[in-house]
């Protein structure tokens, strides 16, 4: 067991900048140490120390074979860590970031071998959010970072997610307060002639073709979702990450496409059963929903909110609350498609009206 310090940034002030110092000092010293970036909590050390990157390995029982993401505060500094920046990937760079994209790039060997898992590629990201931003700008390091939650469960939204998950194990906490996207960066591998989209996330796929045209997607993720015939070989992913079970909620839980009554007769069905049933409901179905135990992620009109809402949701039903949980799905469009991919990954079942 670590003590894990918690600070408290509101914002970037005199004072604040104190405990940033602290923490960029317990980095430098090859220590792990938790911040907030736009998308969701990361969990970050040295990226150029073997010994500080297995720390992350460690606190969040992570398997060996998935990379981890490198953090730079500016896109000046990624050549430092690459073999070369194709055009596409300066085009992207150059209309996403800073922000919630994360680009695939031909590593020249400087990470840290355990960071990209012995692939010859690295992932680089820019995360645009001012306490990560200070913290970068403080340490002077690379800082390999994945999400800051326990391995299999919903990537942490706020500190106090990444409290539940890893107090104790960590040796710092920076809390910022909610992110604000709530779903992580888009992962483009421009190692090859075209982008691929490894794993949806804040960037959609259309912005993405607005500014490098036709993009592909992994089809490892085109299989989501569907019953797949028994011995049907299945993609491997090309981001080690998406093979594994992810962003688990406590109790099982399905999901419902259908409308509001057949929403219901799963609801009746399951209590009279027996079950306590949870249900994760936009504004627009909850609404229409009979039952006590709902969380509300958002309005149908406006994804981004979902997104936003969507970790602490799977997050908020506890074993001892709900035997089951009743998710409903949402359009795959802009970032719905990222929505829709974390939510058959979180799911154990679905069940389709159509
Ligand atoms: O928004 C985000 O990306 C957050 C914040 C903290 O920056 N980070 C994050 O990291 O989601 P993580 O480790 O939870 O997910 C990284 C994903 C994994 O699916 C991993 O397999 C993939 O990116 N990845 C990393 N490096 C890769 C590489 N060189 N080739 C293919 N996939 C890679
Ligand atoms: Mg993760």
């Amino acid at each position: 067991m670590t003590d894990t310090k918690v600070w408290k940034i509101d914002q970037i002030t005199s004072e604040t900048e104190r405990s940033i110092k602290e923490a960029a000092a317990l980095l430098v010293q090859n220590q792990v140490v938790a911040f907030p970036t736009e998308t969701v909590y990361g969990l970050g050390a040295n990226a150029k120390e073997a010994d500080a990157v297995a720390r992350i390995f460690e606190a969040k029982g992570r398997p060996a074979d998935n990379p981890l993401i490198v953090h730079l505060a500016e896109r000046n500094q990624i050549d430092a860590y690459v073999a070369e920046v194709p055009e596409m990937a300066k085009k992207l760079l150059a209309a996403f970031t800073p922000g919630p994209l994360t680009v695939i790039l031909k590593s020249n060997g400087t990470i840290a071998e355990n960071v990209t898992a012995g692939l010859s590629s690295v992932g680089v990201r820019i995360p645009d959010h001012p306490v990560a931003q200070a913290l970068l700008r403080a340490c002077r390091l690379p800082l390999a970072a994945p999400s800051a939650n326990k391995s299999g469960r919903p990537s942490p939204t706020t500190a106090a997610h990444v409290y539940e998950d890893l107090q104790g194990r960590i040796a710092g906490l920076l809390d910022g307060g909610p992110t604000g996207v709530g779903v992580e960066s888009t992962v483009v591998d421009c190692t090859g002639e075209v982008p691929i989209i490894l794993r949806p996330g804040g960037v959609t796929r259309e912005q993405l073709e607005e500014v490098v045209g036709s993009v592909m997607v992994d089809p490892a993720l085109a299989v989501q979702g569907e019953e797949l015939p028994e011995n049907k070989a299945v993609e491997k992913p090309r981001a080690p990450g998406m093979k594994y079970t992810h962003y688990a909620p406590e109790a099982p839980m399905w999901l419902v496409n259908g409308d509001q009554a057949f929403m219901q007769a799963q609801i009746d069905t399951l209590q009279q059963a027996g079950n306590k049933v949870g249900v994760i409901a936009s504004e627009e179905l909850a609404d229409q929903l009979e039952i006590g135990a709902i969380n509300r992620c958002g309005s149908r009109d406006n994804l981004h909110e979902v997104a936003a809402h969507l970790y602490d949701a799977l997050r908020s039903f506890k074993k001892s609350d709900v035997d089951i949980i009743l998710c409903e799905t949402f359009p795959e469009t802009g970032v719905g498609q990222a929505i829709m991919n974390r939510l058959h990954k979180a799911a154990t079942k679905k069940i389709n009206q159509f």
